[in-house]
């Protein structure tokens, strides 16, 4: 959402991009800062990895990076490059911790992973010198928002089932009463005239008694989109499902054009789900 906004705007003069995972958040700060360091770097793990030949060497390779990743003092650079290595040598490019906050996606099996893209690297690198990279909750966002602020929630999603329960991005669990705190803060925002857009898992469409989210957010528009899962163990469950799309806003169509009509949670008489 964030590359796609910038590409498209270039009249979006600042952004501001909030993770909780500061390997994430330090990847795109080296990505932003040090382009071509960063690709150097990566070039040097891929010449390393693409001269192993046999799987079993390539996985105890993967299984030494990963150690390496979870111990602390690593430099900026480091964390990057193996965290980028990680990804695209990982298991279906999952990102999950442990209780301790240890990574421990097994090792993906691809013959010819691509490891990096430096032409995207460079393009990233371009479109990040107009945000500014914040590592912590997402409540921290709140100084930044403005009337003319469009804020994109991507939180961790809600499990569909018990046992789907992949949402361990942090040692902290996102359960439901993180769920509860961020409907609040959507809340709070929305009164400040800004735009919101959320998105999350349609629990009610796996279990049409799981109203949930449905009931966290019935003072929004809720629109149900079609989406590919490519995160999913289960091949047979990575085909369309439906998701969550949640604004403070409807978009209408008048003369062939967009226009945003802003909903503010007050606005109780102009509710409506659509
Ligand atoms: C569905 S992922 C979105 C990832 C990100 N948008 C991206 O494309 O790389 C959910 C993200 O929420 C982050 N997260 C979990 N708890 C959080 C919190 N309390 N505050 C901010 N971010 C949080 C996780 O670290 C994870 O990266």
């Amino acid at each position: 959402m964030f590359f796609f906004m910038l590409q498209k705007f270039p009249n979006i003069k600042s952004a501001v991009i909030n993770d909780l995972n500061s390997s994430l958040i330090n990847a795109y700060q080296t990505i932003k800062d040090t382009p071509t360091f960063l690709v150097e770097e990566l070039q040097k793990i891929k010449t390393e990895y693409d001269s192993i030949k046999k799987e079993s060497d390539r996985k105890t390779f993967y299984l030494n990076i990963r150690t390496r990743f979870n111990r602390e003092n690593l430099s900026a650079i480091e964390n990057s490059v193996y965290f980028i290595f990680l990804n695209h040598t990982c298991f279906n490019g999952l990102y999950r911790v442990n209780s301790k906050g240890e990574y421990n996606v097994p090792f993906g099996k691809y013959r010819n992973p691509s490891i990096y893209d430096a032409e995207t690297i460079y393009a990233d690198s371009e479109l990040l010198q107009r945000a500014t990279l914040l590592n912590g909750d997402f409540e921290q966002i709140e100084k930044y928002v403005t009337p003319h602020t469009f804020v994109y929630f991507d939180p961790p999603y809600r499990p569909l089932t018990e046992t789907s329960s992949f949402n361990s991005y942090a040692k902290e669990k996102f359960d439901d009463r993180e769920q509860i705190r961020l409907r609040n803060f959507f809340r709070r925002l929305s009164d400040r005239q800004c735009l919101l857009m959320l998105s999350n898992a349609d629990c009610k469409g796996a279990d049409p008694h799981d109203t949930f989210l449905d009931d966290l957010y019935k003072d929004f528009y809720i629109e149900r989109v079609y989406a590919t899962r490519m995160v999913n163990a289960n091949p047979d469950k990575r085909g369309f499902l439906t998701e969550l799309l949640i604004r403070n806003y409807t978009t209408l169509r008048t003369d062939n054009k967009f226009i945003s009509q802003h909903h503010s949670y007050e606005q109780s008489a102009y509710r409506k789900r659509i």
